[in-house]
């Protein structure tokens, strides 16, 4: 049936923007991650690396996908073939950044789970005194039990839904100009509150002190990747949230500020985290388990705790919300933009899908225990290291060699020029030319192994 084609979707503001495309990248990343990479790696030597990764391959990444986005006002598939047509090598690109969406956002939702379950279990008190080895058995008993975690996974996709279905202005904008601010506003708390704590100055020794010792060249590999993963590059939502963008917006000055919400982000969430876990006397480089295992034991040991514990997980429930909700929208423009369905039944669809793809991640460590799809891994892990190993750098790496050499005509430089940011061009240019595909590929072949 032959209808009017409403006009594309635009953000209502240039806060809101950067507001949505902040919350994309502020995701479990900077909470639960960036810390404790950060603190097995050296500490500040490490930080400068990061900082340098970012200036030189995350920003220069992002502004691409801004280009391509706005350029074509396409999802990351249809960009790729408005430009070069629908036949050409290039929608790859997009293809890959699509199918990267699609699996993160499925096996997220199910860790976003369990971020909701802690809420859950602080609100409960759950956490009042609990000690190393009782927080090893509620952790793992969580991951023991598949129905809970489907639950939660459950939950959470509905309210990626709810909010995706709403739409760009009225759903992504309105949320994220809601739950940003909150975010910051909890993260403050919890940063004073590590500031104010017996521990601080050790904490702020520990993320800012360098130490050039522990710097290696695999930190380096891993600051690399986490700069390209800690700004959603690679899967799709940039060049989606971009499509959005007016066209007389600064796009220099609004990725430069996305990047350093991000980053100010991670690093206020190490200063949160390192002083309390100090000053209890626990370990720093606890990896992974930092937040759902030694957190929640910190907490019950200050004063304060049975707040801050609440205030912890929501920040980071939130956080892992309005990034999952950056994935899900690039799948359903997808769908709106290449196969003409409407908004309420693409997201339905998907959100369903990303439901019902995801069960075997909240299976993993229960029901499905036994099953390795692939090698030695766990559905879940085989997901994580599918994507974020492969698919990301992948993407990334096309993109940023279809922009530095490819793409035709002076389209890109018109769309820095269009916001009045032409002076880095140049600049720009050199980094999307030749550091940034050569960083991609280093990352590539380091997630693959080639570096052993
Ligand atoms: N930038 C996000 C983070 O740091 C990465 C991400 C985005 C992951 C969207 C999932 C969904 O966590």
């Amino acid at each position: 049936m032959p209808h009017a084609k409403a006009p594309r979707a635009q953000w209502a503001s240039r806060l809101g923007f950067i507001l949505a495309a902040a919350g994309s990248a502020v995701g479990l990343g900077n909470i639960w991650k960036f810390p404790y990479i950060a603190g097995e790696n050296g500490g500040g030597a490490f930080v400068l690396v990061y900082l340098v990764c970012i200036a030189m391959v995350g920003l220069p990444i992002m502004m691409a996908e801004f280009m391509i986005g706005r350029h074509t006002r396409k999802d990351a598939v249809g960009a790729f073939r408005q430009l070069e047509g629908a036949r050409s090598f290039w929608q790859v690109a997009g293809w890959v950044s699509v199918a990267a969406a699609f699996i993160i956002c499925s096996y997220y939702s199910v860790v976003a789970g369990w971020t909701l379950d802690y809420v859950f279990r602080a609100v409960m008190g759950s956490f009042a005194g609990v000690s190393p080895e009782e927080i090893e058995g509620m952790f793992g008993g969580l991951l023991a039990n598949g129905p809970r975690q489907i639950l939660w996974h459950f939950l959470f996709m509905a309210m990626c839904l709810g909010i995706v279905i709403g739409g760009v202005q009225k759903g992504i904008e309105r949320w994220s100009k809601i739950l940003m601010p909150v975010l910051l506003f909890l993260l403050f708390l919890l940063f004073m509150n590590g500031m104010f704590s017996p521990g601080a100055r050790e904490g702020l020794a520990f993320m800012f002190e360098p130490d050039f010792s522990k710097l290696t060249g695999a930190s380096v590999l891993e600051a690399l990747g986490h700069s390209f993963f800690t700004l959603s590059l690679g899967m799709a939502a940039m060049i989606t949230y971009g499509s959005y963008m007016a066209k007389n917006e600064d796009l220099f000055a609004s990725s430069l500020r996305i990047a350093l919400l991000d980053t100010g982000i991670a690093l206020m969430a190490g200063l949160a985290i390192f002083p309390i876990v100090f000053a209890v006397g626990m370990a720093p480089a606890a990896g992974p388990g930092l937040i759902f295992k030694t957190i929640p034991v910190v907490f019950s040991q200050i004063p304060g705790g049975f707040i801050l514990a609440i205030l912890f997980f929501l920040l980071l429930a939130f956080a892992a919300l309005t990034s999952n909700i950056s994935l899900l929208e690039s799948q359903v423009a997808f769908l709106i933009d290449e196969k003409g369905w409407g908004r309420k039944r693409a997201t339905t669809f998907l959100a369903g899908l990303a439901f019902v793809v995801g069960l075997p991640s909240a299976l993993s460590y229960n029901a499905l225990g036994g099953w390795t799809p692939l090698g030695d891994l766990a559905f879940f892990d085989a997901a994580d290291l599918i994507a974020s190993n492969y698919l990301l750098p992948i993407s990334g790496l096309l993109i940023s060699v279809y922009v530095g050499w490819f793409w035709k005509g002076s389209e890109e430089k018109e769309e820095l020029v269009a916001g009045g940011a032409g002076w880095v061009y140049p600049l720009w240019h050199f980094m999307i030319r030749y550091v940034a595909p050569l960083a991609v590929l280093v990352i590539l072949l380091n997630k693959a192994g080639l570096f052993g």
